[in-house]
């Protein structure tokens, strides 16, 4: 059989790292069944079911049986709209300043691919979710890691930048509350941005898939409500985490009208929006009443009190994350992460995502999700303790 070479810019796709986590994990489950995994990121519980029902509503409804209109339906950018408004306070124009994705990834990738020509510098957070990495790659640009350091909060210290890489930046991604290390943004990080933004000439995208999952009774804050976000950026919003529709594929880039139609320019020429069914149930989602997602909020803000509490008790000086559903844990020394979720995957059968999958400032650490129930995630670091790796273990 023939075989077609790969085009160059496929080529220069970075390794899927996690893939080959979920292969190591496949072998150590056909000799366990046991094992417990906390190294992903797919939200455990069902899509709510009044929203649910909306769909199967939708689906009769014969004027979704046929192509929708290219950039979507405008009720569900209308939607968007009335979201950012009582969700922020924030004005936004359903006709130039939302476009619908299918499922924030896909925006994430496209929006390098509108804006960027080979040889462009992209400022990239590092840990950071790896998706950014795909869209930069098939443009052909180059990417420059901002370090997440633990003691700046994990914020980016935009004074490390030199002139000239804010010269040659064109892009620059954020992503909080953030993944991986459930840090929050502040008003004082996205002002900063926004400013360098505005004399480099530097569109910032700041994603915001966690947007709805902040603890200790604090709000995430959104790029938008800054005062000249818009005039520099973009905010990638996804109904994935907020309402468990990972499976569903919605998202949404809102904000810089030039950018909104660059993404809606790629779009119209890969796909003709989503099933209509799939945009009247997410319209639904963002308008209805939100208290399901309070209380989706209050789960993950009980499981991260499990987790941290086992944590502390087999002697992991851990810190809780404010936000998202990830925490962010040190390894023990000794051990780097790979080392260490490869011992704990063999030992105690427990899956962490080793933290230099999300960049080599990611070194050092782990990521736990809090994707399963409490008592999961207490026999989890339960038997994590066993292994004695701490030097205050019982
Ligand atoms: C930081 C971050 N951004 C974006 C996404 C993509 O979300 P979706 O494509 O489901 O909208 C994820 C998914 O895990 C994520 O963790």
């Amino acid at each position: 059989m023939k075989e077609f070479p790969q085009s160059e810019a496929l080529q220069r796709l970075p390794e899927q790292f996690f893939a080959k986590l979920v292969n190591k994990v496949m072998k150590v489950k056909e000799q366990h069944d046991d094992v417990i995994n906390l190294g992903q990121g797919n939200p455990d519980q069902p899509t709510f079911k009044p929203i649910v029902d909306q769909l199967k509503k939708a689906a009769d409804n014969p004027n979704y049986h046929k192509y929708p209109p290219f950039a979507g339906y405008p009720f569900l950018k209308e939607a968007v709209a009335d979201y950012y408004k009582r969700e922020y306070n924030v004005d936004v124009d359903p006709r130039t300043e939302v476009a619908v994705l299918a499922g924030t990834k896909t925006g994430l990738v496209e929006i390098s691919q509108c804006l960027l020509n080979a040889g462009d510098t992209v400022l990239v957070p590092d840990p950071g979710y790896p998706d950014y990495w795909s869209g930069i790659a098939l443009a052909g640009a180059n990417m420059h890691e901002m370090p997440l350091k633990q003691e700046n909060d994990f914020h980016p210290d935009f004074s490390e930048l030199s002139d000239n890489t804010l010269h040659n930046a064109k892009l620059m991604f954020l992503n909080y509350p953030n993944n991986p290390t459930g840090a929050v943004a502040t008003h004082a990080l996205f002002e900063e941005a926004i400013n360098l933004g505005d004399k480099h000439d530097i569109c910032i995208v700041h994603d915001f898939a966690y947007g709805a999952i902040g603890f200790d009774g604090k709000k995430p804050i959104s790029f938008l409500q800054i005062p000249g976000a818009k005039n520099v950026g973009v905010e990638m919003l996804t109904l994935s985490k907020t309402y468990n529709m990972a499976g569903w594929r919605v998202g949404f880039v809102v904000g810089n009208p030039s950018v909104i139609k660059a993404i809606e320019l790629i779009q119209d020429h890969y796909y003709c929006s989503l099933f209509g069914g799939i945009q009247e149930a997410a319209a639904f989602a963002l308008k209805s009443d939100q208290s399901n997602v309070t209380q989706l909020v209050n789960m993950y803000e009980s499981r991260r009190k499990a987790l941290v509490d086992g944590a502390q008790k087999i002697g992991w000086n851990v810190e809780a994350p404010k936000g998202s559903f990830f925490a962010w844990f040190p390894v023990p020394e000794g051990y780097k992460s790979e080392t260490f979720a490869d011992l704990v995957l063999e030992k105690a059968r427990v899956v962490v995502a080793p933290g230099v999958g999300f960049g080599k400032y990611g070194e050092g650490y782990v990521r736990i999700g809090l994707l399963s129930e409490e008592k999961i995630l207490q026999e989890a670091m339960e038997r994590i303790g066993k292994l004695q790796l701490f030097s205050s273990s019982l």
